[in-house]
């Protein structure tokens, strides 16, 4: 007897079945598939037997049991309190189905164990949320729990995942399939630059634009682990979970985060707008949807630790001249921190550099028309700092432990702490109009402890619950803490501490393939980067930081009159185009020229586009190849123009169209002739508007 259940929208089918009351296994996920009973699909999908096997095959199931001889890593590794390995093995208990979704039950009576596994798809954006649940009827030891398990494609080659680092987040590695697993571990309690839990494993053939793709994100905070394996057989699996052992204590249930799934037949793009969407509409909750995501000007680059009232207020009424909305002042308003080596967690306002407190300042920021942003950084206290002094036992890991940025970690599971922490930054929240918190996190923990981020994440939805209208960006160096468990609580990310425009052309880019344009903050940097030592014009910085939730970050008192004129324009521009921004689109594009990265950012009805193609090099080709775009209507004919054509060089002497002024060609042109733009300056963008007419 087969036991099945399906989940579909209008893009895939994900079919779910197994015998003899076991636990189920994917029997199929791809395109819509027809009729088909799971009896059928059971049965054709079932492996031969020859020798040196077992008699029969054992289950791939979303939770493979150690016990059925299964030849690959299970899906649990648990103990009992005594320390005695246990090897579960279930049976069917329940099963609940609701609107495109359904949780399945089953129990092991020798161990005492129930496991629960939830599916739900949206069909909407084409996400499938998978999520397991492990109870105990007395305290076991966790080491690992998986996610749901779901199979990767044997049509596919190779695995893309996400490592990075400082100044350097988003990189993506191509690793080809081999027997045994690929296997990331983040054992650094955060989600770090390094390891962005993320996995696209494309099928043969499958670009930015075209080709089948699965893809994958495990929505948490505090460091995961992921087994993508090819079992001796061939076929695949892949687990996501919490880094083994994050659990310290013996329990009696457990939950792994949510696992976000989907399947693609139009390349990589397809899993990014499911990411991008999801993310935007479904798991943000945004304080003021009705409001335009404001140009954000930042104090950091400009000052530093130098906070100085009437050297900020020019800094704010200058930002507020070129555009800015909204005014962060980030690290150095507290205690009396006038460099990186004390008073964090004395979260009370320096009467050094405020003696009037920070209101005047915060009057002066809003009578210029902007909101203004406060950072914090509430997991970590300084040795050097009041609390620790009275309070050394608040800090976790040892005396002797390694400082990181002469920080440690405050113990945000200690009820006393959270209380402590919470109490401090709501008073500074509620004497003063703050619209905005910069959430910072600036080194890793002593040891990976899931304890530690549910008490952050506790903390902020308490502060969210009370505070409701202040939108929260998360930042940890830079990209040190994205995640969509991170995101179902804040709003922006401060992508990377890299303001270099070249830099970020790139990190932009990868991080297109979850982020949509509302959540990356990208900031215009000084003229001289001060994380790369790069100097960029105006134009390009300006530009790149427009293709995101743009901001600035430079000191305004270094811009000549024609930097400040860009930088007024482009402001304006993004401006008038951020309404329909904000919900488009990011398609990356398979750009001919690997010196070319280039997206193309579109309405959902195809009517309306804007194209970015960034030169981040010099091409090995004298003359720009064709830019392809995608998803257009093929008949539909499109008004394209340059918006920044006068910035051609004048060692640009030919006459492409698009120098002139506007074409008017089809969706099948730009998608298969593409479009020829002029010749360029490396470390130059191209910016073109597209309109059907
Ligand atoms: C690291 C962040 O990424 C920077 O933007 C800045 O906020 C500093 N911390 C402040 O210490």
């Amino acid at each position: 007897m087969i036991q099945s259940w399906r989940l579909e929208d209008a893009r895939q089918t994900l079919v779910l079945a197994a015998r003899r009351e076991r636990l189920p296994e994917v029997v199929y996920w791809g395109p819509p598939l027809p009729g088909a009973d799971a009896e059928t699909l059971f049965a054709a999908r079932t492996l031969d037997v020859t020798g040196g096997m077992l008699d029969e095959n054992p289950d791939l199931s979303i939770c493979p049991e150690a016990v059925r001889t299964f030849p690959g890593q299970p899906g649990i590794i648990i103990r009992a309190q005594d320390g005695a390995p246990l090897l579960p093995k279930f049976c069917f208990a329940a099963e609940e189905t609701r609107e495109n979704g359904l949780t399945l039950t089953y129990t092991d009576a020798d161990s005492g164990l129930t496991y629960a596994a939830s599916f739900d798809l949206d069909p909407d954006t084409h996400i499938i949320t998978a999520q397991a649940r492990l109870t105990s009827d007395t305290p076991k030891h966790l080491h690992w729990l998986s996610a749901p398990v779901l199979p990767a494609p044997q049509q596919s080659d190779e695995m893309i995942d996400v490592s990075g680092r400082w100044c350097g987040e988003f990189q993506l590695n191509r690793t080809a399939w081999s027997p045994g697993i690929r296997y990331r571990e983040n054992r650094t309690g955060r989600t770090g630059h390094e390891h962005f839990p993320g996995l696209l494993v494309p099928c043969r053939g499958a670009t930015n634009t075209q080709g089948e793709v699965y893809a994958f994100h495990y929505g948490w905070s505090g460091g995961h682990r992921m087994i993508a394996e090819a079992l001796p057989d061939g076929r695949r699996q892949i687990q996501f979970g919490h880094a083994a052992r994050m659990e310290t204590s013996a329990a009696t249930e457990f939950r792994s985060a949510p696992l976000y799934a989907v399947y693609s037949s139009d390349g990589l793009n397809g899993c990014a707008v499911s990411f991008q969407r999801h993310l935007r509409d479904r798991i943000i909750t945004w304080p003021k949807p009705a409001t335009p995501r404001p140009v954000h000007y930042n104090c950091w680059e400009a000052v530093y630790f130098d906070h100085n009232m009437p050297v900020l207020k020019d800094i704010a009424s200058r930002a507020a001249a070129l555009g800015a909305e909204r005014f962060v002042l980030d690290d150095g308003w507290f205690g009396n921190r006038d460099d990186d080596t004390r008073s964090l967690s004395d979260w009370t306002v320096d009467p050094r550099k405020f003696p009037e407190g920070l209101t005047p300042l915060v009057d002066h920021i809003h009578q210029l028309g902007m909101t203004f942003g406060l950072w914090f950084e509430p997991e970590m206290i300084n040795p050097d700092s009041d609390v620790h002094r009275a309070h050394p036992d608040w800090a976790l890991g040892g005396e002797d432990q390694t400082l990181g940025r002469h920080q440690k970690v405050i113990d945000m599971a200690n009820p006393e702490v959270q209380s402590f922490i919470h109490a401090r930054m709501s008073a500074i929240l509620r004497d003063h109009a703050i619209d905005y918190i910069k959430w910072d996190h600036n080194r890793v923990l002593p040891a990976p402890d899931a304890a530690q981020t549910r008490g952050s994440y506790a903390l902020i939805d308490r502060l969210r619950r009370e505070f409701p209208a202040v939108e929260i960006e998360t930042c940890a160096s830079g990209g040190g803490r994205i995640d969509f468990g991170i995101l179902q609580r804040t709003q922006r990310v401060w992508l990377s501490d890299s303001n270099d425009a070249l830099e970020r052309l790139k990190i932009q880019h990868n991080a297109a393939l979850f982020l949509p344009l509302a959540v990356p903050g990208s900031h215009v940097g000084p003229r001289e980067c001060h994380t790369s030592g790069r100097h960029l014009d105006i134009s390009f910085r300006a530009w790149v930081a427009a293709q995101r939730h743009m901001g600035f970050e430079m000191d305004p008192r270094e811009l000549d009159d024609r930097e400040a004129a860009v930088l007024s324009e482009v402001t304006r521009w993004w401006k008038d185009n951020r309404d329909w921004m904000t919900g488009a689109d990011i398609l990356r594009l398979d750009s001919a020229d690997p010196s070319v990265i280039a997206e193309q950012q579109m309405t959902r009805e195809a009517d309306r586009f804007v194209v970015f193609a960034g030169r981040n090099g010099t091409s090995a080709q004298i003359a720009p190849r064709p830019l392809r775009l995608t998803r257009l209507s093929p008949s539909a004919t499109y008004r394209v123009q340059l918006v920044n054509r006068n910035a051609a060089s004048t060692l640009s002497r030919g006459a492409p169209a698009l120098k002139d002024g506007p074409i008017e060609v089809s969706g099948t042109f730009l998608m298969h002739g593409g479009l020829t733009l002029p010749w360029s300056f490396p470390e130059s963008i191209w910016v073109l508007e597209g309109r059907q007419t």
